[in-house]
């Protein structure tokens, strides 16, 4: 049976490194709070005018064409995953496109959040095990630095976020290797837990407190962004921290399981997991769960914080880089995040 592998990998983290000192000096925190709490030194932001969430993601998906002994012209197919798009529309997938030059070809969008990359995976497996292209380019990427609050107010969510891409690509396979199986789940009625509303056309329908986000006497008069928004500066990511993790150390776990158990196999036989880098303590909490160790865990969160669809293919890469992921080994990558969506991959690399 055809498979479908990963054929290169790259990865891209703009120069720029903020500490949790420098934010310290914007907002009330500390480097002592923010390491305890989420493993997180610093991070990588854009430099503004000069990077975008789709420049970052093509400065990752040349390394990863070149890796896979390919040219831009023979990708047959993009999928991008970000939260954080050049544009509210068009997709960042067209202006990668454009980027590579290489028209004509399908480029899709998905907004699955710190799933994006598992999710596109799947996508990608499906098209190109039934044969339908040769060559798909995954690409995660986010510039989170433009879009959060710098005030105290905002301090909870700031200090986990960063800006990266990792890019993949994707190509069939009859040896006995690739990617094994993929699972993906979601359950909408966490939504508001851990999202970005506005701007948006929701005009305060889906909340059950609309209080709670200062929407409930607003004329709507069809704009995404309101003035009144503006003015309560309601324009921010918000995030309900210990509920997010609640679910994340349940959900996780559960769904690493899934992948082994469909391949027959215990979290002994993994060679490499690459969580999704949310927080370094809910990595160590699925770890300890599964009875992982150390090296069989990848995390790089002190480095970059949380890049949301770029932190499974920038970990993956770094971890394959270091010769910590060969030939023949056996790696799961899992991810949980906004929606509240997961999921998880398994592959023999
Ligand atoms: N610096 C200093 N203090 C901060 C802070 C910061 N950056 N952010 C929040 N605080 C304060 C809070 O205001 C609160 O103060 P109070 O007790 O006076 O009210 C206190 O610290 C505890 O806040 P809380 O939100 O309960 O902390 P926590 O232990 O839950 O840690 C997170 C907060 C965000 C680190 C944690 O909930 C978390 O990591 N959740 C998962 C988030 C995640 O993974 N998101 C991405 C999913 S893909």
């Amino acid at each position: 049976m055809l498979r479908s592998k990963i054929a290169g990998i790259g990865y891209y983290v703009p120069e720029r490194v903020v500490s949790n000192h420098d934010l310290a000096k914007v907002m009330d925190t500390t480097d002592e709070w923010v390491q305890e709490r989420t493993g997180i030194v610093e991070r990588r932001y854009v430099e503004r005018g000069k990077d975008t969430t789709s420049t970052l993601g093509a400065k990752a998906a040349r390394i990863a064409i070149e890796r896979a002994g390919i040219t831009p012209q023979d990708v047959d197919f993009i999928i991008f995953a970000t939260l954080s798009p050049d544009y509210y529309f068009p997709g960042s997938g067209v202006l990668l496109q454009r980027q590579l030059g290489i028209p004509g070809i399908g480029a899709l969008d998905i907004r699955n959040q710190c799933s994006g990359f598992v999710y596109g995976l799947s996508i990608a497996d499906q098209f190109v095990k039934t044969g339908m292209y040769k060559n798909v380019l995954l690409v995660g990427a986010e510039v989170h630095s433009i879009g959060l609050d710098y005030t105290t107010r905002g301090r909870n969510v700031t200090v986990i976020f960063g800006d990266g891409a990792g890019a993949v690509v994707i190509q069939p396979t009859e040896e006995d290797k690739g990617i094994l199986s993929t699972h993906l789940h979601a359950d909408g009625e966490h939504a508001e837990h851990l999202a970005y509303i506005n701007p948006g056309s929701h005009g305060g329908v889906h909340s059950k407190t609309p209080e709670q986000f200062g929407y409930p006497d607003q004329e709507f008069g069809g704009m995404f962004l309101t003035d009144k928004m503006l003015e309560d500066e309601d324009v921010y990511p918000n995030m309900n921290g210990k509920y997010v993790f609640k679910f994340a150390v349940s959900r996780f776990p559960e769904v690493i399981m899934e992948a082994l158990k469909t391949n027959g196999m215990q979290p002994g036989d993994i060679n490499m997991l690459v969580p999704h880098q949310a927080n370094l303590r809910i990595a160590q909490f699925v770890q300890n769960m599964l009875g992982l160790s150390d090296d069989q865990v990848y995390n790089n969160i002190h480095k970059y914080g949380n890049t949301t669809a770029a932190s499974i293919p920038i970990a993956l890469c770094e971890a394959w880089e270091a010769g910590k992921i060969k030939d023949g080994d056996i790696v799961c990558l899992a991810a949980f995040g906004s929606g509240f969506t997961w999921g998880s991959a398994l592959i023999k690399w």
